[in-house]
């Protein structure tokens, strides 16, 4: 079979998060108990203003949107704030999606509450995911939140070599691979069977450009949050209610940072 290379925005973006995605058991129960767990730890209400940060295919954002929060969906991928638009349109529901870069968001304090969902922060070197910090910051206005909803670096999930079946052919996804002396857990290419053009798929440079993600400790993310001006940091072990500390076996690690 032919191999081609194909790129983040032109390619994986919607293979991922929105066919790959499609197949997760459970998904719309999950994104509904995040939003539940945000909307209360984020004093959240009808009219709030939220940013959401690395939005993807609007799953969240729409979620929100459907009780009453005045959302904004930002992503870099311009693929995914296409189907988010789409998608908002169809559910009946205003969500303003942007594809931007995060480290340039340029927001100056518009928002009452900002979330990065399913791990969407440590994309950068160190000096990149402080600025991501300070852009989310200059984006809240005084007492504004922003939620982090991180793996727990001491907890992290078992990751497998797994074949699942998607819309148009079959994805091969590989393991991320914990880099520790670094402490960034390396994301591997992807391959997609595209049984309908006979093709194989790989990942380009470019759409590996995000896969390797730095890991935080908390006190690393609480000093870096501080570092760019939160005065708060409360720190949660799951992305849903009821609220549960944060331990070393915690399934998550849920930063949540008050201007
Ligand atoms: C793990 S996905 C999360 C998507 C969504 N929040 C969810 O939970 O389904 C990470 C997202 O970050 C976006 N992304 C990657 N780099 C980015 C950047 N520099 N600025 C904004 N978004 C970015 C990707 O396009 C992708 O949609």
């Amino acid at each position: 079979m032919e191999q081609i290379e194909r790129g983040w925005d032109d390619f994986w973006a919607e293979v991922l998060r929105v066919r790959y995605r499609n197949t997760l058991q459970g998904i719309e129960q999950y994104d509904k108990m995040v939003a539940d767990f945000c909307i209360e730890v984020l004093h959240l209400h009808s009219g709030s203003k939220l940013l959401d940060i690395a939005s993807g295919a609007g799953d969240q954002s729409i979620e929100f949107a459907k009780r009453g929060i005045t959302v904004t969906g930002f992503d870099l991928a311009r693929s995914l704030v296409t189907v988010a638009q789409e998608r908002a349109r169809q559910e009946a529901v205003a969500v303003n999606f942007y594809q931007g870069d995060m480290r340039d968001m340029s927001y100056n304090q518009r928002f009452d509450a900002a979330v990065m969902l399913s791990h969407s922060f440590g994309f950068f070197n160190h000096e990149e995911n402080k600025r991501v910090l300070r852009e989310s910051h200059e984006a809240l206005v005084d007492g504004g939140s922003l939620l982090l909803d991180l793996m727990n670096p001491y907890n992290l999930p078992v990751f497998q070599r797994t074949w699942t079946k998607i819309e148009g052919g079959y994805l091969l996804s590989e393991p991320h691979v914990f880099d520790a002396p670094a402490g960034v857990l390396r994301g591997r290419s992807p391959t997609f069977i595209d049984v309908e053009r006979g093709v194989v798929v790989l990942a380009s440079q470019d759409a590996l450009a995000n896969s390797d993600i730095r890991m935080y400790t908390a006190p690393e993310i609480r000093s870096l949050l501080e570092q760019v001006g939160f005065t708060k940091v409360e720190l949660y072990g799951q992305n849903k209610l009821p609220r549960m500390p944060y331990t070393v076996k915690s399934d998550r690690l849920v930063a949540i940072a008050t201007r």
